[in-house]
């Protein structure tokens, strides 16, 4: 059986369950990529820093980058450290060795997209991002291709695990903010810089990326208007109750006559509708299609192994070359046109 040889560069959170799929259920990848997957460099940057429970072959760690550039046997990178840099430079360098690359870095992408994606068009290589948003949900593959006959009218989320674990946990259990906060880090969901996700900044990137996708719209999440939960007091949570209502950091795009409507903000959801009743670190979309109608998805969108669930079927996909998705730079909305805050009832 042919063998795909990967390497994983950041061995965090993500990159430790990545590690932990490939090195236990290489079977599965071989069901689904008719290959094996075979772990051959994980780049760290201490080599002392204990892994976890995970058992990594002694000649797999490194904390030499080039002992994957230089490695021409290494064709697929999952690149999971997080934020900018020198995240941007160590992908671009990667392209630039002839590696396809799999990551979940939506910071990355949502501010360095068009640059990133540009390079690997030019160097004849693919980026895959599942993971990026909604953590194992399948949104990004199901938006760009599943639903691709349709005119996407709007779309509706809970993009951010972290903002949505604290917003339940203080409203059903009277949790203290700091304490749900260290909670959500200790869990593995929240970023390494925690504001990005109650500031709303992480559901705005998030947003950016989807409304591209579903609406080919060059987005730049700095334009979204966003609020996050860090200004709720546990008083609004239980107002809302007593009014049948739930308090959830809401991303919204609606395609207006005049262009596209994007907001991130905490808003009031009816008790029992099913945005509402997304607990904990789930995620959940709405998209309106023209043909389809409303397609309802949810699942974890944050968390060690829902993420590496997505980085891995990427990976698959990439090694039997299904992935050839791009971030076109389309001109859908002109740039007269940009996206403005949605006005709310
Ligand atoms: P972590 O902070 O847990 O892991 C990042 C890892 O990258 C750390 O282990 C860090 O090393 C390592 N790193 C940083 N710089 C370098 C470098 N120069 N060379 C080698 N390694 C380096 O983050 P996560 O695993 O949680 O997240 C990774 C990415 O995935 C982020 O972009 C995040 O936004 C995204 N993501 C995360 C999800 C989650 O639930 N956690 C879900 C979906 C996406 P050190 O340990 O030394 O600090
Ligand atoms: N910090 C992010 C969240 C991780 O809480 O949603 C998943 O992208």
């Amino acid at each position: 059986m042919e063998k795909t040889n990967v390497a994983i560069v950041g061995l965090g959170t993500v990159g430790t369950g990545v590690a932990k799929l490939l090195l236990d259920h290489g079977d599965r990848t071989a069901r689904h990529a008719g290959r094996t997957m075979w772990l051959k460099k994980a780049v760290v940057r201490d080599l002392e820093k204990a892994r976890g429970r995970i058992d990594l072959p002694e000649d797999v760690l490194t904390d030499t980058l080039d002992d994957v550039i230089q490695d021409p046997d290494i064709t697929v990178v999952a690149q999971l450290i997080g934020g900018l840099e020198p995240a941007r430079t160590i992908m671009l360098r990667l392209l630039e060795s002839g590696k396809d690359i799999v990551t979940a870095n939506k910071a990355l992408l949502a501010e360095h997209g068009p640059e990133l994606f540009d390079a690997a068009r030019r160097l004849g290589r693919s980026i895959a991002f599942e993971a990026s948003v909604a953590g194992g949900i399948p949104i990004i593959a199901n938006i760009s291709q599943c639903l691709s006959a349709n005119q996407l009218q709007s779309l509706e989320g809970i993009l951010n695990g972290t903002s949505n674990f604290i917003v339940t946990q203080m409203d059903e259990k009277g949790s203290a903010y700091a304490d749900v906060v260290r909670k959500a880090q200790e869990l593995g969901y929240a970023e390494a810089d925690p504001t990005m996700d109650v500031d709303g900044t992480d559901a705005a990137q998030k947003l950016a990326i989807l409304a591209h996708l579903a609406f080919g719209a060059t987005v730049d999440w700095h334009d979204i208007p966003k609020i996050g939960i860090d200004g709720l007091d546990p008083a609004d949570l239980r107002y809302a109750r007593q009014l049948g209502y739930r308090i959830k950091l809401l991303a919204t795009a609606d395609l207006a006559e005049d262009g596209l409507e994007l907001s991130v903000a905490p808003t009031l959801l009816r008790i029992g509708t099913p945005l509402a009743e997304v607990r904990d670190a789930f995620n959940a979309i709405r998209v309106v299609g023209d043909a389809v109608g409303p397609v309802f998805y949810h699942g974890l969108g944050a968390g060690q192994m829902p993420t590496a669930s997505a980085v891995v079927a990427d990976l698959i996909d990439t090694a039997v070359g299904r992935t050839k998705l791009t971030f076109q730079t389309l001109e859908y909305f002109s740039s007269e046109n940009p996206p403005r805050a949605k006005q709310r009832d």
